[in-house]
This record gives C-alpha cells, sequence and structure tokens, in this order.
C-alpha cells in the first residue's frame, strides 16, 4: 500500500521556497530529513522534545486545523525557540495529514543555541 503524500513548502529565512513532498503519518522533521532540507541544527534531539531546534511557524489559518493542540511539554520547549511566534510550532509533533496539501511552513531565521548570544 503506498503511502498518501501530499506536498508542503517550506519558506526559508533566506526567502527560497522548498517544495517537498510529505508522507502522511509522517512528522515534519521526518520530512525535513527525508527530503534533506538545509535547516541549520534542526532536528538536534531526533523528535524527542528535547530541543527546540525543530520550530516552525505556520500560517494561523492552518495552526487552527491541527488536530491536536501543542502539549505542555511542546509548550516548555517552544518556550526556548527563537522568534516564537502565536503560531510556531515543534516540527517533530506535527504530523502529516492529507488536508495539509500546499501548507506553507515558515522557517524560523534562527535556532536558539546557548553556545551563541542572540
Ligand atoms: Fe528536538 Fe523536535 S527535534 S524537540
Amino acid at each position: 500500500l503506498k503511502k498518501e503524500t501530499v506536498t508542503l513548502t517550506f519558506l526559508m529565512p533566506d526567502g527560497e521556497r522548498i517544495e517537498t513532498p510529505a508522507k502522511v503519518g509522517d512528522n515534519l522533521l521526518d520530512v525535513v530529513i527525508e527530503n534533506d532540507v538545509d535547516i541549520d541544527g534542526f532536528g538536534a534531539c531526533e523528535g524527542t522534545l528535547a530541543c527546540s531546534t525543530c520550530h516552525l511557524i505556520l500560517k494561523p489559518e492552518h495552526y487552527a486545523q491541527l488536530p491536536e493542540p501543542p502539549t505542555d511539554e511542546e509548550l516548555d520547549m517552544l518556550d526556548l525557540a527563537f522568534d516564537l511566534q502565536d503560531t510556531s510550532r515543534l516540527g517533530c509533533q506535527v504530523v502529516v495529514t492529507k488536508n495539509m496539501e500546499g501548507w506553507e511552513v515558515r522557517v524560523p531565521a534562527g535556532v536558539a543555541d546557548a553556545r551563541e548570544p542572540s
């Protein structure tokens, strides 16, 4: 059985638009890795909700359609994210669904890294 895919667009900080296929059931971290989307430091904790490097920003109308609101653990991590927005999510916690066809996801301009002053 072939997995269904939708097409997502990652809006990079430099204005580049990267279109990728995204398998329904994968999370957005999987999508970034599978398609070799080049985002600095993305997914450092490999989806274990221990970093905030997989931070992505959704459009408000898309954010509102996500089936699950962020958990407290996700919100705690998001608090540490660079450029936090009302529609921010952690990519590893967002599962691709069929209704995501054509969604545009913004990559924040930086990742929070304790080693660098922001
Ligand atoms: Fe670390 Fe998502 S990859 S929280």
